[in-house]
């Protein structure tokens, strides 16, 4: 690490020492209860539905609803109770415990567990809230403010995989879409980031969220390169449909053509001919005509590579991703989020998971990064070809499984979160990652060229 000092101060930072002030350690610990707070009504709006809708398998790519509801006391309890004192009654016996390790079953094979059913877990979560809060607030808050974000965040992380469970589901609406706004005509379609050193990942005196993947922060140098200033549209996808995209073998990778052929893909997941020309999908149980404007979404890794090489692109790499987010070369300093310092509010990005989609391209300008590019926090998660690995010096969270065991796989790493994610669960150095041929996820492209 060549500095140290990059950034401003913030709630994790030095400035305040006291109980009651805005900074420092009583005031990080107020924020990951707000958090954990926050990701809790997300979870009960989001399992608020009669129990055959929660133990329903309505994808084999996705748990039952109420094995993410208990998964999420489970695992607070576990790191917010169990570690500071592991001889205490449990809410969740480990014969129960056992049941929500998502190592030892896989998403298809949940519906068969003998789960707690929803009230139970509801009143599970509930006591272990009340017993966490009690802990946290007798706590010392240099200590327990980080763990408590931290199952904020994974509370969150859950809420966002609860969305893609509705996403799925067939049948009538359950969840109703808030307004984003407007797209506008975007300049150019890309943006230059000039060549030089850039710091990569998260200092936790300035990121204290971060979660152990995005540490520790590192100077590197990146090649010149241009980058989209906005998604891949839902219009130009068609483009590419409409060029046969799909049918062109030499566009795909051997790897990606076998599963092109063997997915039947044709088309982004749920898109279907509408017999006029153009496509309809379907949203969270409404059927209705792709907006030409949005970017494109559910579209997997391949897919994404396919369409870059078509346009003459490239995907970017997640080290160029974060650059173009986070890089301010008139400061050489980082900033906290593309815009600034400043919270992400509804003018800045779309977030939070009440919009049931991306908004329009365009749609905001008071995002943009130093370079220019829009939109890299929210709307999708953009695919890298980056596989992913730790940074140089990584060293593992107290939830030591949380990242260590997917270093070295097939996944790539996505970046930016999208309208589904929280904003406390998302940061320019956020690493989220999947297996290449994932697509019910929140995904989509943002394309990107050598300089
Ligand atoms: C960071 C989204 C890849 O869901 O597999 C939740 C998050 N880890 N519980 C996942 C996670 C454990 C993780 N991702
Ligand atoms: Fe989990």
């Amino acid at each position: 690490m060549t500095h140290t000092d990059t950034g401003t101060t913030t709630a994790g930072g030095t400035a305040g020492t006291g109980g009651t002030g805005t900074t420092g350690p009583a005031a990080d610990l107020r924020a990951a209860v707000d958090a954990l707070e926050s990701a809790r009504r997300s979870t009960l709006a989001l399992t608020d539905f009669d129990d055959a809708e929660l133990t329903a398998q309505h994808s084999p790519l996705m748990s039952p609803l109420v094995w993410d509801l208990a998964h999420v006391g489970q695992q607070e309890e576990q790191w917010l109770l169990q570690v500071a004192d592991p001889d205490r009654d449990p809410v969740f016996h480990p014969a129960i415990a056992c049941l929500y390790d998502a190592f030892e079953h896989p998403r298809a094979t949940r519906t068969q567990l003998p789960l707690l059913d929803a009230r139970a877990s509801r009143r599970a979560l509930a006591d272990v809230r009340a017993r966490v809060l009690d802990a946290l607030a007798a706590s010392t808050p240099e200590r327990s403010a980080f763990t408590a974000a931290m199952v904020a965040q994974h509370e969150h992380q859950h809420d966002e995989t609860m969305l893609a469970t509705h996403g799925l589901r067939a049948g009538a609406p359950l969840l109703t879409p808030a307004p984003t706004p407007p797209g506008r005509p975007v300049p150019a379609g890309s943006v230059l980031v000039p060549a030089g050193p850039f710091l990569l990942g998260a200092d936790p005196a300035d990121e204290p969220w971060a979660l152990d993947n995005e540490t520790p922060r590192h100077e590197v140098h990146v090649p010149a390169f241009r980058i989209g200033r906005v998604p891949v549209t839902n219009a130009e996808w068609a483009g590419f449909v409409a060029a046969g995209g799909y049918d062109d073998p030499r566009l795909w990778t051997g790897t990606g053509w076998a599963h092109r052929v063997a997915a039947g893909l044709r088309a982004p997941l749920s898109w279907e001919p509408d017999g006029a020309g153009w496509f309809t999908h379907r949203r969270f149980g409404v059927v209705r005509a792709v907006d030409p404007a949005e970017p494109v979404q559910h579209v997997d890794f391949h897919e994404a590579q396919a369409y870059a090489r078509w346009a003459g692109a490239r995907l970017p790499t997640e080290v160029e991703w974060e650059k173009a987010c986070a890089w301010d070369p008139a400061t050489g300093r980082r900033r906290r989020w593309p815009w600034g310092q400043a919270p992400a509010t509804a003018e800045r990005a779309n977030l939070g998971g009440t919009a049931l989609g991306p908004a329009q391209v365009g749609a905001y300008p008071a995002g943009a990064s130093a370079y220019g590019a829009e939109q890299m926090i929210g709307d999708v998660w953009e695919w890298t070809t980056s596989r992913f690995e730790p940074w140089p010096g990584f060293s593992p969270m107290l939830y030591d499984t949380y990242s260590a065991p997917f270093f070295g796989g097939d996944y790539r790493v996505l970046r930016g979160g999208a309208w589904a994610t929280a904003p406390a669960a998302v940061r320019p150095s956020f690493r989220n990652w999947d297996h290449p041929v994932r697509r019910q996820v929140f995904t989509g492209v943002r394309l990107a060229w050598d300089a």
